[in-house]
């Protein structure tokens, strides 16, 4: 395995699709590398394109476009960061030999949509999953409740993410309400759903799992210690590691993950997201990418989750080792307005074991992420109380 040097013949070349925070992480260990990157996102001056040496703004979800800024480019990685990709172009870029798809282009289309990556976990591989349906109408949708789901259960758009269009259904009473709210909050036009079993978990993890070589130059698969996090409207509004958990929870975990992040194959880190209850774990959802959760590591880890997803795509050795316990919570603009200041970052830096980031999106709107809060603690209950302390000190103003 060799480096070259960027901006010459002999540059190693990552072209990231989606710029947004955790992109530019990814990027800056990329950069830290001596790696050529390029930033690829929808708007201009997203996160990731502040920090690359090019950045070009497209529609990613036009294949045509896509391929064309691929060829221009010439990357031998191309990393996607967010699911709303013409996945179709991707597996002709890998097809023909252009460059090498991250993780796999066949693990971005079965992640793209949540019918794909359902019926991949539940039915091929058997994992255990919430009981489930799809369907393309509102009779559908309360025939696939009646017909096995029941209630409560979660209504959500097959293809969205971060919350968007789901909603709980407790009895019939919620169902049309359900069934509207996904259809406006759908990623692409489309009025498939998919109606999932509410689980009365006691909490749910992520767990961060990483396939890299190992000194014989064989896939490996290595784990980071589990993350909890809370979620509100379906988004991540904090997170710490490690979460405690059984010897016997965290095996099936483990070997949970392990399976479905094998199916999709590659190199790369995963977010393997399950929930918990007792002994028992439920898989829910993967991303063949850095999780959102995950950028607690950014305090906890030797290697972040960010620095674990460079080192693999390019085939070098990673360590998932925990340094110390740490929590992270999520900053929120508050307001909607461009080229907003963020007023108190040194009050909040103040408090002990402190660290931030602000992300430097142009534009803020209310429940978009800003920046996020980051703390070390002596445990996670320190820890996420320092993290919401810091959190609540920095200001967004207009
Ligand atoms: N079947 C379920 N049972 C219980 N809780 C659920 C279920 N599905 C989703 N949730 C809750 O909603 C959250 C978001 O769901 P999910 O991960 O499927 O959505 P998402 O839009 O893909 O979110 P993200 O992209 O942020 O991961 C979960 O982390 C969990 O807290
Ligand atoms: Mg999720």
């Amino acid at each position: 395995m060799s480096i070259g040097t960027p901006l010459s013949a002999s540059a190693t070349r990552v072209m990231l699709l989606g710029a947004g925070e955790l992109g530019k992480e990814v990027i800056i260990a990329l950069q830290r590398l001596g790696v050529e990157t390029i930033a690829v996102d929808r708007y201009d001056h997203a996160p990731g394109q502040q920090v690359a040496h090019r950045a070009h703004t497209i529609d990613m979800t036009d294949g045509a476009a896509l391929r064309a800024l691929i060829e221009r480019e010439r990357p031998q990685l191309v990393v996607p960061e967010i699911e709303a990709i013409a996945t179709d172009a991707l597996a002709g870029i890998e097809a023909d030999g252009i460059a090498e798809i991250i993780p796999t282009a066949r693990a971005t289309r079965l992640t793209m949509n949540r019918e794909g990556i359902r019926r991949l976990a539940a039915e091929e591989l058997e994992l255990p999953t919430s009981r489930y349906a799809f369907a393309d109408s509102l009779n559908q949708l309360q025939m696939a409740i009646d017909g096995g789901v029941g209630y409560p259960c979660i209504i959500k758009p097959v293809m969205s993410s971060s919350g968007k269009g789901q909603s709980a259904v407790h009895s019939p009473d919620d169902v049309q309400a359900a069934w509207d709210y996904a259809m406006q909050g759908g990623r692409v036009s489309g009025t498939r759903v998919i109606a999932e079993e509410r689980i009365d978990f006691d909490y749910e993890i992520t767990l961060l799992t990483v396939r890299a070589l190992d000194a014989n130059g064989e896939v490996q698969t290595y784990f980071c210690a589990p993350i909890g996090h809370r979620q509100e409207q379906g988004d991540y509004v904090e997170s710490w590691q490690p979460q405690p958990m059984s010897n016997t929870v965290l095996a099936r975990a483990r070997s949970i993950a392990e399976k479905v992040t094998d199916s999709l194959g590659g190199r790369g880190l995963f977010g393997v997201e399950l929930f918990i209850k007792g002994e028992q774990v439920w898989f829910s959802e993967v991303s063949p990418r850095p999780h959102d959760t995950g950028m607690v590591t950014m305090a906890t880890q030797w290697q972040n989750e960010f620095e674990l997803h460079a080192r693999a795509i390019l085939g070098l050795p990673v360590d998932t080792a925990l340094r110390e316990p740490g929590a992270s919570a999520v900053i929120y603009g508050g307001l909607e307005a461009s080229g907003i200041r963020f007023d108190n970052v040194a009050e909040a830096l103040h408090v002990p074991g402190s660290d931030l980031r602000l992300f430097g999106k142009p534009a803020s709107f209310a429940r978009r992420r800003m920046g996020v809060a980051l703390a070390r603690g002596e445990d996670i209950e320190q820890a996420r109380e320092r993290a919401r302390q810091i959190a609540a000190r920095v200001s967004p103003v207009k």
